[in-house]
C-alpha cells in the first residue's frame, strides 16, 4: 500500500520496543511517546511546502527557506494527547485541535464526543495524531471530520497499525498518507492489535 510509510529508523524501533514492553510504567510510557513523536513527524512532514527567503547572517546576505503552511495538530483523545508535546517541539507555532473519539467496546465503532473545529479551516496542513490504528474506525472518522472542515492536506501519524485497519482506511481515504513505526500481525477478536502494546490511553494514564 503506497500511502503507508513505515518508519524503520533504528532509534524509532528502539523506542517502540520499549513502548510495547509490558513492564514499561505509565511515566516512562509518556516520556517515550513524547520522544518518539518528533522522529515520526520528521518523516511525516517531508512534503510541506517552503518558500525562498533572504536571510541576513552575521557574515552577510544569504538565501534560505521558510515553511509556508499553517500547520494544525489534531490529537485524537485520549491516546493522541501523549503525542502533542513532542509534535509541538517540531511546530511550536502549530494550532492544536482536539478531537474526542472513543471506540464502543461492543460494536468497535467510533463514537465522537468532542469536536470544536470552527466553521472555516484555519490551517492548510493537518497532522492527525493517534498512536494506534486498529480497526481504523477512529482514524477514518477523524479524517472525515478534518476533510469536512476543509483542510486540503491531511496526514495520519501513529505508532502501530493493523493490516485490517489500514485496508479500511485505504478504502475510505486513499489520498491521506499514513506514517507509522510498525504494521503488526492482526487484530484479536476484541479489536486489539497483536502484538501491539495494549491500550495506549490506559498505558499512558495508568487507568488499566
Ligand atoms: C484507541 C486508540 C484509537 C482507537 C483505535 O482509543 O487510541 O483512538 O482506539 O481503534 P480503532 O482503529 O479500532 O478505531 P480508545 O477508543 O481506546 O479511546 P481512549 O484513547 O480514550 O482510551
Amino acid at each position: 500500500m503506497d500511502q503507508v510509510r513505515i518508519i524503520r529508523h533504528p532509534v524509532v524501533q528502539h523506542k517502540l520496543t520499549e513502548l510495547r514492553d509490558l513492564q514499561t510504567p505509565p511515566s516512562r510510557f509518556r516520556g517515550l511517546l513524547r520522544e518518539i513523536t518528533p522522529l515520526l513527524l520528521y518523516e511525516a512532514t517531508r512534503d510541506l511546502e517552503v518558500e525562498e527567503v533572504p536571510v541576513r547572517t552575521p557574515m552577510g546576505e544569504g538565501r534560505g527557506q521558510r515553511l509556508r503552511s499553517a500547520v494544525g495538530l489534531v490529537p485524537i483523545l485520549r491516546a493522541g494527547l501523549g503525542m502533542v508535546e513532542g509534535a509541538l517541539q517540531v511546530f511550536p507555532e502549530a494550532q492544536v485541535w482536539h478531537l474526542g473519539l472513543y471506540r464502543d467496546e461492543r460494536t468497535l465503532q467510533p463514537v465522537a464526543y468532542y469536536n470544536r473545529l470552527p466553521a472555516q479551516p484555519t490551517v492548510t496542513w493537518c497532522f492527525i495524531l493517534d498512536p494506534m490504528l486498529a480497526t481504523g474506525g477512529s482514524a477514518v472518522a477523524a479524517v472525515d471530520m478534518v476533510k469536512r472542515w476543509g483542510v486540503p492536506h491531511i496526514v495520519f501519524v501513529g505508532l502501530i497499525a493493523a493490516p485490517e485497519g489500514l485496508e479500511r482506511f485505504a478504502g475510505a481515504h486513499p489520498d491521506v498518507p499514513v506514517y507509522v513505526a510498525a504494521v503488526d500481525s492482526h487484530l484479536n477478536p476484541h479489536g486489539f492489535i497483536v502484538p501491539g502494546l495494549g491500550d495506549a490511553g490506559d498505558r499512558q494514564f495508568g487507568t488499566r
